[in-house]
C-alpha cells in the first residue's frame, strides 16, 4: 500500500520539501514514522504534488481511496469480435476506472497495439518475455493490481487454456496467476460454443467461480445462425459495473473483524513413514478466508497440509497434527469469529504388541512385530473447546462432514457443540473432498437451508453473507 514515505520521496525527500515548506526536516521525518501529514500542511503539499501531477488523496486517504477507485484488466484475444474491445475501453474510462491492457498474437491480427495504446492513453502488453515490460509492470503485477480481469471477446482457445491450466503467452499466465475475479464473454462460431470440449472448459471454469459474461444469440459474421456473439460492450460493462459497486459496497463490511478459520486435514503420524489421515482438500476453507479478506476482516488461517495455493489472508499458519491445530488454534485466541472448516482426525493411533506393550515408533514399525494391534487415542475438539471457553467468539461456525442422516448428525453437532450455525455435507464416495463445487445444508438453531451445488468460492461468498447478516445483528 502507498504510504507518506512514498510520497515524500516522489516530491524530492525530506530536505528538499523541508527548504520548499520552510520547516525542519525533524518535522517530515516525524510524518514519516507517524505515516501521517499534519492537516494544517494539507494545502502546501498540495501544491507540490500538483506540479508533479501526482494525487496526493492515494497516500493521505490510502484506505478510502483503495474503496473508490477501482482498476481493470482487459485482455483481449483475436476474433471477429475484436474490434468491439475497443468500445469496451472507450466505455470503461468513461466510467473513470483505471485500466490496462493485454492482446495476445491473434488479437494483433485484429487491432494493432498502437491504436489501443492511443485509445488507452498507455501502454499495452503483448509479450511475456518482453525485458522491458517486465521491468516496468512484471506478469505478476498486472494479474494481482486488476480489482476485475476481462476477457473480450475470450475465443475457445483461451476458455481451453486457462481450464487447462496452460500458461503459454502473457494472458494465459496472467490468468493462472490472479486473485482477481475474472469476467470471460466468449465470442465464436455457434458449433465451436456448442462443442463438447468448449462446453467442458466451460463448465469447469465456472465451477472454479469464474464468471461468465453469456454470448448472445443471431446472425454471425460468419454467416451462420446461433450462439456465440459477443454481447454489445454496454452490456459487458454494466455487468462489470454492477460487480464493482459490489464490491465497492462489501469490501468494508468486516473491517476490524477478527476471523480464525481452521481448513485442511489433519495428519496423524504413526510412525516416521506411516499415518492416518483423510482426503480434505483445504478448498472451502481457503475459499471462506479469501472471501472474508475481501470483505476488510482480519483473517488467520490454521491450515493442515494441502496442495493448493494459499489463500487471501492477513496469516497462514501451517500445522500437520490435530493437537498443533488445537495448540495454535487456541493460542491466538481471543476472535470475533470461529469457522471449523478443517477436517480434523479425531483419533491418533498408537500401535501396540503382545500385552499391551507399545512400540518405540521413532522407527518404522517393522513387519516382525507380530500381533500388531492399534488403540486409538481421541483428538482434542478444538470447535467444541472454543464454543465452551470463557473466550468464546461472538460467532462460531462448524462444518459437517456426513455420510448418514446428513441433516439429523449435522443438527445435532450443532446443539452439542453450541454452534451458531453449521454447514453440513454429504462426503461419501468422494462427492466432497477436493472438489470444485459443494453442495451444503446450512443449519441455525432454528432454521435449515439447503442450497443448490454449486462452487465453493460461491458457498463462501453466500456464507458470508450469512454471517455478516448474524455477525451484525
Ligand atoms: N472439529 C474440531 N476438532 C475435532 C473434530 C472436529 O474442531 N477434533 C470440528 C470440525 O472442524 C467441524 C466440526 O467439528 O467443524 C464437525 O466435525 P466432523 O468431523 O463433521 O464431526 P466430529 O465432531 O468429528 O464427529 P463425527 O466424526 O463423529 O461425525
Amino acid at each position: 500500500m502507498k504510504d507518506i514515505s512514498d510520497l515524500i520521496s516522489l516530491l524530492g525527500g525530506t530536505g528538499a520539501i523541508a527548504r520548499k515548506l520552510g520547516i525542519n526536516p525533524s518535522a517530515i521525518s516525524n510524518w514519516k514514522k507517524q505515516n501521517k501529514i499534519p492537516k494544517t500542511k494539507y494545502e502546501a503539499i498540495s501544491k507540490l504534488s500538483l506540479d508533479l501531477n501526482i494525487n496526493i488523496e492515494e497516500y493521505l486517504f490510502p484506505n478510502d481511496y483503495k474503496g473508490s477507485k477501482f482498476s481493470i484488466l482487459l485482455i483481449i484475444c483475436g476474433g471477429i469480435a475484436s474490434y468491439k474491445s475497443l468500445e469496451i475501453i472507450r466505455l470503461i474510462k468513461k466510467n473513470n476506472i483505471e485500466l490496462d491492457v493485454v492482446m495476445t498474437k491473434s488479437a494483433q491480427k485484429f487491432l494493432t497495439p498502437l491504436l489501443v495504446t492511443s485509445l488507452n492513453e498507455k501502454k499495452c502488453y503483448t509479450d511475456l518475455f518482453s525485458i522491458e515490460d517486465e521491468a516496468n509492470m512484471n506478469h505478476i503485477t498486472l494479474a494481482r493490481k486488476a480489482d476485475i480481469i476481462l476477457v473480450a471477446p475470450a475465443t475457445a482457445n483461451i476458455m481451453g487454456k486457462f481450464a487447462n491450466g496452460i500458461a503459454d503467452d502473457l494472458a494465459s499466465t496472467i490468468l493462472l496467476a490472479t486473485f482477481s475475479t475474472v469476467f470471460l464473454a466468449p465470442s465464436m462460431n455457434p458449433v465451436m460454443w456448442e462443442n463438447l470440449a468448449t462446453q467442458e472448459n466451460y463448465h469447469k471454469l465456472l465451477d472454479r467461480g469464474i464468471k461468465f459474461i453469456e454470448p448472445e444469440s443471431g446472425d454471425m459474421a460468419c454467416g451462420e445462425f446461433g450462439t456465440g456473439r459477443l454481447p454489445e460492450p454496454k452490456h459487458i460493462i454494466d455487468e462489470i459495473v454492477n460487480n464493482l459497486n459490489y464490491k465497492k459496497k462489501i469490501q468494508k463490511q468486516f473491517n476490524n473483524v477478527s476471523v480464525v478459520i481452521t481448513a485442511g486435514p489433519t495428519i496423524e503420524n504413526i510412525d516416521p513413514v506411516r499415518f492416518i489421515s483423510n482426503k480434505s482438500s483445504g478448498k472451502q476453507g481457503y475459499a471462506i478466508a479469501s472471501e472474508l479478506s475481501n470483505r476488510g476482516a482480519d483473517v488467520t488461517v490454521i491450515s493442515g497440509p494441502v496442495d493448493i495455493p494459499p489463500p487471501k489472508c492477513n496469516k497462514l499458519i501451517k500445522i500437520t497434527s490435530a493437537q498443533e491445530m488445537y495448540d495454535k488454534t487456541i493460542s491466538i485466541l481471543p476472535a470475533d469469529i470461529v469457522i471449523c472448516s478443517a477436517a480434523v482426525a479425531d483419533w491418533r493411533l498408537i500401535p501396540e504388541i503382545n500385552n499391551n506393550h507399545s512400540l518405540n515408533t521413532k522407527h518404522k514399525i517393522k513387519k516382525s512385530n507380530h500381533n500388531l494391534r492399534f488403540t486409538t487415542l481421541k483428538n482434542p475438539d478444538i470447535l467444541e473447546t472454543i464454543s465452551k471457553s470463557k473466550r468464546r467468539p461472538k460467532l462460531i461456525v462448524g462444518f459437517s462432514a456426513e455420510t448418514e442422516n446428513i441433516i439429523e448428525n449435522a443438527k445435532s453437532k450443532l446443539i452439542s457443540k453450541k454452534l451458531d450455525l453449521i454447514l453440513a455435507n454429504d462426503v461419501s464416495q468422494n462427492k466432497v473432498f477436493g472438489k470444485d463445487t459443494n453442495k451444503v445444508y446450512v443449519l441455525t438453531n432454528n432454521n435449515c437451508e439447503e442450497w443448490s451445488e454449486q462452487s465453493k468460492k460461491s458457498v463462501a461468498s453466500n456464507l458470508a453473507n450469512k454471517i455478516n447478516e448474524m455477525f451484525f445483528s
